[in-house]
């Protein structure tokens, strides 16, 4: 690279940081992740450090963090809070404790003894004491003031007002404590399902959401967040001298703080490796999201003699765990189908590396997701995963948006058998009873206790007859033969006749029974109920209109077009001709004896609290009888029956002349007084 090259890119980069720095520190929504943040500053540092000529005191390399907002007061660091150089990796730690043997003037084999801490992913924090009295506490700022956050501070519980007095560590005149704001990783859940209830921005990950919820202008909202704070170190001490890092560390535990743990004395850089393997492995484990780890040589007269630089001082280093949040582009949306038919869209990203693992596809969930986080096909996303867990977006950049991204639009069809989809809540789902991709969990499901009921038609058994052939819809289990049974593993005579015996026995099905077992989405064993209250006949269900679905009390709108599409779509009415055919017999619920009821043929409209049932309980009485619940009065209404504190409709009865009748009335009339 020339200079001028190098000039150029020093400025771009630069210019880069400082607006990342403004996205992260000031308004705490980082668009880039942290990762990709250091490769911008290790870049600049490089080139720097190549080009020393080109270094200005702005540079951002010349400073640790962002200035302190302008809204907070500020506080000098009595002694600058400086940050950590990183390594990213076993060889990068090695290096590190080279360079420090080397400073010192040990041998290449001499062994120093480090203390290795968890390097919290919180914000950090100093808190000034004097006389064991919380009287001040600052954000790290950039690193020489901080934002005065004494209030703020304050509301977090494991923050002593009062520094623990004990024998061992007298309590210093004054002492600046250090240490990490953090929100546990479940605490952080919690609050971005409360503000999405509530329409407001998410937080990126738990340590945006701590950095902001100290940063309040109302302490009041820091107190409702649950903050926890871990001390990890010392600024200026007052009246006391310490000796090792693991005094200072026991001295803040005494004092009644929270220290990092689990850490450990290690004895030679290859201890030190041991416990990074260890807790990388762990990182899950631990309530609080952990990025790395943190090395320091234990014994303090060596930190002066090895001093700092600029930035971070050269006794201690971060080793850094595998990133797991990257940005990367989204370039479509494929539809995956679940075995309840659920089709959930899929992310199809530029693939990126996330924590040691290529990912280059991402859940979106489900619908209600994708338009809550506004993610577009073309979108730069930032990406997350954690552990064994599904990659997920965790936001679009929106800043990056060209204008060309396309809105995800949800399927009309099924991606796997091309029937239509109905939405049931924030799921679409595909109706089609025999769709292959659904076909085992369907087997399951028509098999369960308030479906067709077939003991010993469990999850296994199902995935046999579809792995093969047997089944390729849910009818054919009807048609299954003895022959075939016997030639699959585990079917012995006994057995088999036994599932044909409970096959068998399925046939003669209430109504509300098989209905549940088709599966039409927003058709649970409760709504099946209700509709075989309804129609006599399966043949009578299957030609009514959404109109005459939504006239039945307890049906919706999404389940009456639901049911609509299901019984519209070819290949169902093929399936349930073909259960018919195999001597499948759904039963009506439905009273019989209605001809000789008082209500038979007559319209009931109900008005006002009735006292003995539920609204909803009367009218299935009504229809029961083989009336018809109306819901509103007209002259075709035969009677009113009034309860408690009536409506108008009540006043429309006297209108028109309609027989009203008292709930004891009524009760008298149907037989039930
Ligand atoms: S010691 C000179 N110990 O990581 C700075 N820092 O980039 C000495 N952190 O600013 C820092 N856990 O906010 C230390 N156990 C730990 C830590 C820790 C998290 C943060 C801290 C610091 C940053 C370093």
């Amino acid at each position: 690279m020339t200079r001028e090259e190098a000039k150029k890119r020093i400025e771009e980069l630069r210019e880069l940081i400082n607006y990342h720095n403004y996205r992260y520190y000031v308004l705490n929504d980082p668009v880039i992740s942290d990762a990709e943040y250091d490769e911008l500053m290790r870049e600049l540092k490089q080139l720097e450090e190549q080009f020393p000529e080109f270094i200005t005191p702005d540079s951002p390399t010349q400073r640790v963090g962002a200035p302190p907002r302008e809204e907070f007061g500020t506080i000098r660091h009595a002694l600058p809070m400086l940050s950590l150089e990183d390594a990213r990796n076993e060889q990068e730690i090695r290096d590190f404790d080279a360079r420090i043997k080397r400073a010192l003037g040990l041998p290449p084999d001499a062994r120093i003894e480090y203390v290795a801490e968890p390097k919290y992913d919180g914000t950090s924090l100093e808190i000034i004491y004097e006389n064991g009295r919380y009287r001040a506490a600052a954000t790290r700022g950039d690193g020489i003031t901080g934002e005065d956050v004494t209030p703020n501070a304050r509301t977090i519980r494991t923050i002593p007002l009062r520094l623990l007095k004990n024998d061992r560590f007298p309590i210093p005149e004054r002492v600046d404590v250090r240490g990490e704001v953090l929100m546990k990783k479940a605490d952080f859940e919690a609050l971005n399902r409360e503000r999405e209830k509530r329409g407001e921005p998410l937080f990126a990950n738990p340590r945006n959401a701590a950095a902001g919820s100290l940063r309040q202008l109302d302490p009041n909202i820091t107190a409702q967040r649950k903050l926890d704070f871990v001390a990890w170190g010392l600024g200026l001490v007052r009246g006391m001298e310490f000796r090792t890092q693991e005094e200072v560390l026991e001295a803040l535990s005494a004092w009644g703080f929270k220290t990092s743990q689990p850490r450990r004395l290690c004895r030679g850089i290859e201890e030190v490796l041991e416990y990074y393997r260890e807790m990388e492995e762990r990182r899950d484990d631990f309530e609080y999201e952990l990025d790395g780890i943190v090395v320091k040589v234990n014994d303090l007269s060596l930190w002066d003699r090895l001093g700092t630089t600029a930035r971070s001082p050269r006794y201690a280093f971060a080793g850094k765990f595998k990133p797991r949040e990257k940005t990367t582009r989204l370039i479509d949306v494929v539809y995956q189908v679940g075995r309840t038919g659920i089709i959930t869209p899929v992310a199809v990203l530029e693939p990126v590396e996330v924590g040691g693992v290529i990912v280059s596809r991402a859940t979106l969930h489900n619908f209600d997701e994708v338009r809550r986080k506004d993610i577009r096909i073309g979108d730069y996303v930032l990406v997350h995963r954690a552990g064994d867990v599904i990659p997920e977006i965790v936001k679009p950049i929106k800043e990056r948006r060209t204008g060309n991204e396309k809105p995800i639009e949800p399927p009309t069809h099924c991606p796997v058998c091309g029937a239509p989809t109905v939405r049931e809540g924030a799921y679409y789902k595909c109706v089609n009873i025999a769709c292959p991709a659904k076909l085992k969990g369907m087997l399951k499901h028509m098999a369960s206790r308030h479906a067709l009921d077939i003991e010993g038609l469990g999850e296994k058994i199902s995935q046999l007859l579809v792995d093969r052939g047997l089944v390729k819809d849910p009818a054919d289990l009807f048609y299954l033969k003895k022959e075939d049974l016997l030639r699959l593993p585990g079917f012995a005579e006994k057995s088999t006749q036994n599932l044909l015996d409970q096959i068998e026995k399925a046939k003669r099905i209430p109504l509300s029974r098989f209905l549940f077992a088709l599966g039409i989405p927003g058709v649970g064993s409760h709504t099946a109920k209700i509709l075989a209250q309804h129609f006599e006949t399966l043949d009578d269900l299957m030609k009514a209109s959404e109109t005459d679905l939504l006239s039945i009390p307890g049906i919706g709108p999404e389940t009456a077009r639901s049911i609509v599409t299901f019984f519209r779509e070819p290949r169902n009415r093929e399936v349930i001709q073909k259960f018919l055919k195999a001597g499948v017999t759904p039963l009506p619920e439905k009273r019989k004896e209605v001809k000789e009821s008082p209500l038979a043929g007559k319209t009931v409209v109900f008005t006002g609290a009735l006292k003995s049932m539920t609204r909803e309980e009367a009218q299935r009485l009504v229809e029961d009888l083989g009336g018809h619940a109306a819901s509103s009065v007209s002259r075709k209404t035969d009677f009113v029956v009034v309860g408690e504190n009536p409506g108008s409709k009540y006043q429309k009865a006297l209108q028109l002349g309609i027989k009203i009748l008292t709930e004891e009335e009524f009760l008298k009339l149907v037989g039930r007084a």
